[in-house]
C-alpha cells in the first residue's frame, strides 16, 4: 500500500470514529465512551498527518503540540464548570484564527493560486476572522469583561450589511486576480475581524450560549474551507462535522427558547426588558428550612428542577444525599431537565452525573410537565427563567412563548435561591408570588444541607 493510500485509509477510519463518537455523545450513558473514541480518532488523524512527506520541519509542530497540550491540560483541570461556556467560546475563536492564518499563509507563500483555491482561501479567512473576534466578544460578555447587555447603535444593521456586501465584492475581486491583490486581501481580513465584533455586540448575554454554538459551527466551516486550501481530507470532514453539529445544536437551543435564530441574532434581546419588569408583583412567602423539612418528610412525590444556581452553589452532592434520604423515607424523587437550564447544553446532566444521580431519574421537560399536577413538592434549586410562568401567561414578557417546566402546577413549590433577583434573562418571575410557592432564601447548598440534617437528626 502506498503512503498516500495509507494516509487516506487512516483518515477514513478517523472520520468513522468522529461520527460514532458524536452519535454516542447524544446520550449520557455513552457520552464518555463517545468522547474517548472521537479523541482517539483525532489522535490517529494527527499522527497520520505527521507522516505526510510535504512536512518540511517537525520542530515547530512539536513546539505547537507541546504548548497546546500543556495549556489544554491545565485549562481542562482548572476551569470551573460554570465557566465552561467561556472556555468553549475561546476554543472556537482559536479555531477561527487558525483557519484564517492557514488561508493567509498559503496565499502568502504560493506564487500561483488556482481560482478554486483562491475561493477557499477567501472563505477560510472571512469565516475564520468573524469567528475569532466574535468569539472573543462572546468570551468578554460571558466573563463580564464587557457588558452583557446588547450594545446597540443607530444604523447598526446597515453598517453590518455594508460590511458583508463590501467583503463579498472585495472577495470576488481578489478571487479574480489573487496574485495582484494583496491589499484587497488585507482589507478583507480587517473587515472580517470588524464584522465578528459588530455581529456579536448587539446580542445580549442571555443569548450568548446560542451565539457560541453558532460560532462553533462557523469555526467548523472555516476549518473545512482551510481543509480545501491545504487539500487535507480529514480537516474537510472534521470541519464539516463541527459545522453541521454546531448548527443543529443552535437550532435545538432556539427551539427550546421558542425563538428564531434571526430573533436571537438581530433583536437585541434583553436591551429593554429589565426596566419594564422592575417592581414587586405581590408578596412572596418565605419558609424556614426546618418547616420545609417537615413538609418534605410527609411528601410522596418530589420533583427537583435544577438550574444555574445549582452549579454556582455546587450543591449537586448534597442534593443527591437529600434524594437518597427522601427515597429511604418512601418518597419518589425525579429531576426535571430543561434543555437550556444552566449556561450550556447538557449543563444539568453533567452536574447531576458528577454526583452519580442515575440517568433514568432525569426526565425531559416534555415528559414531566403532564405529570406535574400529581407532584407533592417541586424543589426549584437555583432555577429561575426555566420555571417562569410569564413565558406561558404574559404576552408582554420578553420570554413569552419559551417552553418552561410547569412547576406552578405542582401542589407546592419550594424555590431555593438567595434573593428575589432575576435570572439570566433579567425578567421578573411571578412564580415567586404564587399561592402555592414558598421561598427558601439562602445558598442552595446550605439550604439542602439543612434539609439533609433535618432527615438525619429526626
Ligand atoms: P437563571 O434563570 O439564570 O437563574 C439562576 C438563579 O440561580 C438566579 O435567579 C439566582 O438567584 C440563583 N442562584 C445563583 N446562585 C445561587 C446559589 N448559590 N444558591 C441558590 N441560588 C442561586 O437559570 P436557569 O433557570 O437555569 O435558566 C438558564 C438561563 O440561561 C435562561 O435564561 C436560558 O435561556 C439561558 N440560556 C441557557 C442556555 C443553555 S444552553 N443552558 C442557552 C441559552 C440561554 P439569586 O441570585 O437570588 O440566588
Amino acid at each position: 500500500m502506498s503512503l498516500n493510500a495509507l494516509i487516506n485509509f487512516a483518515y477514513i477510519a478517523a472520520a468513522i470514529m468522529f461520527i460514532f463518537g458524536l452519535k454516542m455523545l447524544s446520550s449520557p450513558a455513552t457520552a464518555r465512551k463517545g468522547n474517548l473514541i472521537s479523541a482517539f480518532g483525532m489522535f490517529l488523524a494527527v499522527i497520520i498527518t505527521l507522516l505526510d512527506k510535504s512536512i518540511i520541519s517537525y520542530e515547530f509542530i512539536a513546539i505547537g503540540i507541546a504548548a497546546g497540550s500543556v495549556i489544554g491540560f491545565f485549562a481542562a483541570r482548572l476551569v470551573a464548570m460554570t465557566r465552561m461556556p467561556e472556555m468553549v467560546a475561546l476554543f472556537n475563536g482559536f479555531g477561527g484564527i487558525a483557519s484564517l492564518l492557514v488561508g493567509w499563509a498559503v496565499y502568502h507563500f504560493t506564487p500561483e493560486i488556482p481560482p478554486f483555491t483562491a475561493v477557499t482561501i477567501f472563505l477560510s479567512v472571512i469565516i475564520g476572522g468573524i469567528t475569532f473576534t466574535g468569539s472573543v466578544v462572546a468570551f468578554g460578555k460571558l466573563s463580564e469583561y464587557i457588558s452583557g447587555k446588547p450594545i446597540l447603535f443607530a444604523g447598526q444593521h446597515i453598517v453590518n450589511a455594508v460590511l458583508v456586501i463590501g467583503s463579498l465584492v472585495l472577495g470576488a475581486l481578489y478571487c479574480l486576480n489573487p496574485a495582484g491583490n494583496y491589499l484587497i486581501f488585507s482589507i478583507i481580513i480587517v473587515m472580517s475581524l470588524i464584522l465578528g465584533i459588530l455581529a456579536v455586540i448587539p446580542i445580549g448575554g442571555a443569548d450568548m450560549p446560542v451565539v457560541i454554538s453558532l460560532l462553533n459551527s462557523y469555526s467548523g466551516l472555516a476549518a473545512c474551507a482551510a481543509g480545501f486550501v491545504i487539500q487535507n481530507n480529514i480537516l474537510i470532514v472534521a470541519g464539516a462535522l463541527v459545522g453541521a453539529s454546531g448548527i443543529i445544536l443552535t437550532q435545538i437551543m432556539c427551539k427550546a427558547m421558542n425563538r428564531s435564530l434571526a430573533n436571537v441574532l438581530f433583536s437585541g434581546f434583553g436591551a429593554t426588558s429589565s426596566k419594564k419588569q422592575e417592581g414587586v408583583q405581590g408578596e412572596a412567602k418565605p419558609l424556614k428550612v426546618d418547616d420545609a423539612y417537615l413538609i418534605l418528610e410527609a411528601a410522596q412525590s418530589v420533583v427537583v428542577v435544577p438550574g444555574y444556581g445549582l452549579a454556582v452553589a455546587q450543591a449537586q452532592h448534597a442534593l443527591r444525599e437529600l434524594d437518597e434520604l427522601l427515597e429511604a423515607n418512601g418518597c419518589e424523587v425525579r429531576y426535571a431537565i430543561h434543555p437550556v437550564a444552566g449556561r450550556m447544553p447538557g449543563h444539568m446532566n453533567v452536574l447531576l452525573a458528577e454526583a452519580n444521580v442515575p440517568y433514568d431519574k432525569l426526565i425531559d421537560m416534555d415528559n414531566i410537565n403532564p405529570t406535574m399536577n400529581t407532584v407533592d413538592v417541586c424543589l426549584v434549586v437555583g432555577a429561575n427563567d426555566v420555571v417562569n410562568p410569564a413565558a406561558r401567561e404574559d404576552e408582554s414578557s420578553p420570554i413569552y412563548g419559551m417552553p418552561i417546566i410547569n412547576v406552578d402546577h405542582a401542589k407546592l413549590v419550594f424555590v431555593l435561591k438567595r434573593s428575589m433577583a432575576t435570572g439570566f434573562a433579567g425578567v421578573q418571575n411571578p412564580l415567586f408570588f404564587k399561592e402555592n410557592t414558598r421561598m427558601i432564601f439562602g445558598d442552595a447548598k446550605e439550604t439542602i444541607t439543612g434539609l439533609v440534617a433535618g432527615f438525619k437528626n429526626n
